[in-house]
């Protein structure tokens, strides 16, 4: 690695060549005031805020963000001439700023505001009116208010280099310059909330949290993110008890400083269709009343007295953190219940090896993958930011895509090999194009969505995945490109705790088949909201629901235990890669509700069957001791290579992605008016084009 030296503010460094000027005062800590720069983004050096002098250069001061360093070169960020530059650019940037911070969002945390009291000049020469900018509708979740732009250019790159929708630009020269779409467009991106924190101004803010609050009277809590299995790192921001704001938080090797659009925007779901205090069904009316937590916890007692273990049954659904999973578990094998799984989706997979279900390659590995091939997945709508990465293999070092499945627009160009377990066995005996491409790659991924097993012979193609895997050379000494892609926060921390058929259980299937067919009496469900409970469910089980929305099962139950939304407890979550991350509770539930394995752990005790912990304590040193990948925080444990998966036919009907609507992908989302919107804004503005280009 080549190395150049320089002196910064008489301070010697030392920096890879190719280094910014900029870059390297950072890595000193000396600050250095910019706007259109940002270190995930390209250089575009418009707005000359980051000035600095370099000692035996031009006379005059240099765009630090640009300007790479050199070897000797010394430099100055704070002589008189570099303080003077900045005021003037100050004073340019603020000619047509409407300078109304008291009534602006952005108010208290804006880089204008911040930058214009530290380097800028407390007066302005210019007395022409100042310029109006008309702002622009993008959609439900942007509000523009265009004449603060300071035509940094950071949302036109971010649409075009990190989203990969390139519908944002510079439009006009001078004093006409502006940002806005090229046709009159929506920003159609599930990343766009991003926006939103990288413009440096008030220009681009929150449509649902204009004017709810100031930054200074929020209680800011740093925890994680359950609309994918990504385990995006939150921060969530709360007034009183309710949610006003969540923002990303740094991870880099899981989603850097991005989150989704769902992850950022359905909180407001969170207030919406709450279950608020426990509800028993009336025997002679058939409808659910409110009852008391004695009352609701006396129906189950009187319902399960008497029932054989294998008459029970649980369910867990996607949104669940591990706490409860391994009480509900720990429940069962009380009663002697072997009948549980966490697949609500009907997925058959053999959850025995975690080589067999866990990200292997983990999110990061995406950044070292040199051919990567999507089966049965849609990672944009599945795992936004594994998308992004994606994206970025391919914008930054040209890596080739290819796809088996559903073809659908993913944000960069991918070569579509076919949608079957058909084409894939065409594609691992192929020897040329992709197929040549990428059994010549290095670091070769496979990435497989989880919803090619929900079918019915989902066994047997994970059973072909495996042997396709090691055809295709993905497993190597220092590599596992094997890789599949879950949707549902809670999928991979059940499986690592075994919330699957324990022998001679019942999976997901054979659990409904069993309501219908009287083998299930009584069937205990967790938030397992993904499926219709009221046309699956047979009559013959009595259904009790804890969760946190008056959803799908809710309304099936015979009774209702409200339990705690994501952003209510501490709680432990797995992401697909089997990184172990913890959410903190940021605000208080509803009315009645409780945190969920205190329910559990309650109504055992009524059943005479109590679980060995009382506090949470107690029962994450139970989990850390039961389940040894549990013991490493956020570090993924790796899994060795195995054999898994169940040898058989695997059909040849097509892959299909499984999201069909992004935004209303759980409970949270339905109950959301911002996704509701999402939903049918974009919906309807995909069908006018999908019309325009028929
Ligand atoms: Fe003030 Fe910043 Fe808003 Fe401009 S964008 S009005 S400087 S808070
Ligand atoms: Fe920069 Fe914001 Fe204007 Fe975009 S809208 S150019 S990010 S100031
Ligand atoms: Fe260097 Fe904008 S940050 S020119």
């Amino acid at each position: 690695m080549a190395t150049v030296k320089l002196t910064i503010n008489d301070m010697e460094i030392e920096v890879e060549r190719g280094t910014s000027i900029l870059q390297a005062a950072q890595q000193l800590g000396i600050e250095v005031p910019h706007f259109c720069y940002h270190e995930r983004l390209t250089v575009p050096a418009n707005c000359r805020m980051c000035l600095v002098e370099v000692e035996g250069g031009p006379p005059k001061p240099a765009a630090s963000c640009a300007m790479a360093c050199g070897d000797g070169m010394v430099v100055k960020t704070d002589s008189p001439m570099v303080k003077k530059a900045r005021k003037g650019v100050m004073e340019m940037l603020l000619i047509n700023h409407p300078l109304d911070c008291p009534i602006c969002d952005q108010g208290g945390e804006c880089d204008l505001q911040d930058q214009a009291m530290g380097y800028g000049f407390d007066r302005s020469r210019f007395q022409e009116n100042k310029r109006a900018v008309p702002n622009k509708e993008l959609g439900p979740l942007i509000k523009t208010i265009m004449t603060r732009c300071i035509n940094c250019t950071r949302c036109v790159r971010f649409a075009e280099e990190v989203a990969g929708t390139p519908v944002l630009g510079q439009l006009n020269r001078g004093e006409d310059a502006e940002i806005g779409t090229f046709i009159d467009q929506l920003v159609q991106t599930e990343l766009s909330g991003n926006l939103i924190d990288i413009c440096p101004v008030g220009a681009l803010t929150s449509k649902p949290y204009a004017f709810k609050a100031r930054p200074w009277e929020l209680t800011k809590t740093e925890s994680i993110d359950v609309h994918d299995a990504i385990g995006s790192n939150i921060r969530v921001d709360v007034k009183g008890r309710e949610v006003l704001r969540i923002l990303p938080r740094l991870h880099e090797d899981v989603n850097e400083e991005w989150i989704s659009d769902r992850t950022r925007f359905a909180y407001d779901g969170l207030n919406d269709g709450r279950l608020d205090r426990p509800y028993v069904r009336d025997d002679k009316s058939g409808k659910l009343v409110e009852a008391t937590w004695d009352q609701a916890f006396a129906k189950i007692a009187e319902k399960l007295d008497g029932l054989k273990g294998e008459e029970i049954a649980g369910l867990v659904g996607d949104l669940t953190e591990v706490e409860s999973i391994v009480a509900l578990k720990d429940l069962l094998e009380k009663f002697g219940s072997p009948n549980m799984d966490c697949r609500t989706d009907g997925a058959r997979f053999d959850p025995s090896e975690r080589a067999g279900y866990l990200f292997n390659s983990t999110i990061a590995g995406i950044d070292e993958a040199d051919a990567i091939l999507l089966i049965g997945t849609n990672p944009r709508h599945e795992a936004t930011l594994v998308n992004a990465r994606i994206r970025r293999a391919q914008f930054e070092r040209r890596v080739k895509v290819g796809v088996i499945g559903e073809q659908a627009d993913l944000a960069y160009k991918y070569e579509h090999l076919g949608d079957s377990t058909a084409d894939l066995e065409t594609f691992v005996k192929a020897r040329s194009g992709f197929a040549k491409i990428f059994k010549d790659a290095e670091k070769p991924m496979i990435i497989v969505g989880s919803g090619v097993f929900e079918r019915e012979d989902g066994e047997a193609i994970h059973f072909a995945l495996q042997a396709a895997a090691e055809k295709l050379k993905v497993i190597k000494d220092d590599w596992n490109g094997f890789n599949i892609l879950h949707r549902a926060a809670s999928r991979v921390g059940a499986l690592e705790v075994g919330f699957v058929p324990q022998a001679g259980g019942k999976d997901f299937n054979g659990i409904l088949e069993g309501t219908r067919d009287g083998s299930i009496k009584a069937l205990y469900m967790i938030g397992a909201d993904e499926f219709d409970a009221r046309s699956q469910i047979g009559n013959q089980a009595f259904v009790i629901y804890q969760g946190h929305h008056g959803d799908h099962a809710a309304a099936r139950a015979d009774v209702i235990l409200p339990g705690c939304a994501y952003t209510e407890k501490d709680a432990i979550y797995i992401n697909t890669e089997g990184r172990v991350q913890y959410a903190k509770r940021a605000a208080s539930p509803p009315g009645d509700a409780r945190t969920d394995w205190t329910i559990l752990r309650a109504l055992s005790e009524k059943l005479g069957q109590t679980l060995p912990y009382d506090s949470q304590m107690q029962l994450r040193n139970h989990i850390f001791e039961t389940y040894p990948t549990f013991a490493v925080d956020d570090t993924p444990i790796k899994a060795s290579w195995a054999k898994f998966g169940s040898k058989g036919a695997a059909g040849k009907q097509p892959f299909v992605n499984p999201v069909r609507n992004y935004y209303l992908t759980n409970a949270i989302c339905r109950a959301s008016a911002t996704m509701q919107a999402c939903s049918r804004e974009f919906a309807t503005q995909a069908n006018e084009y999908l019309e325009a280009a028929e």
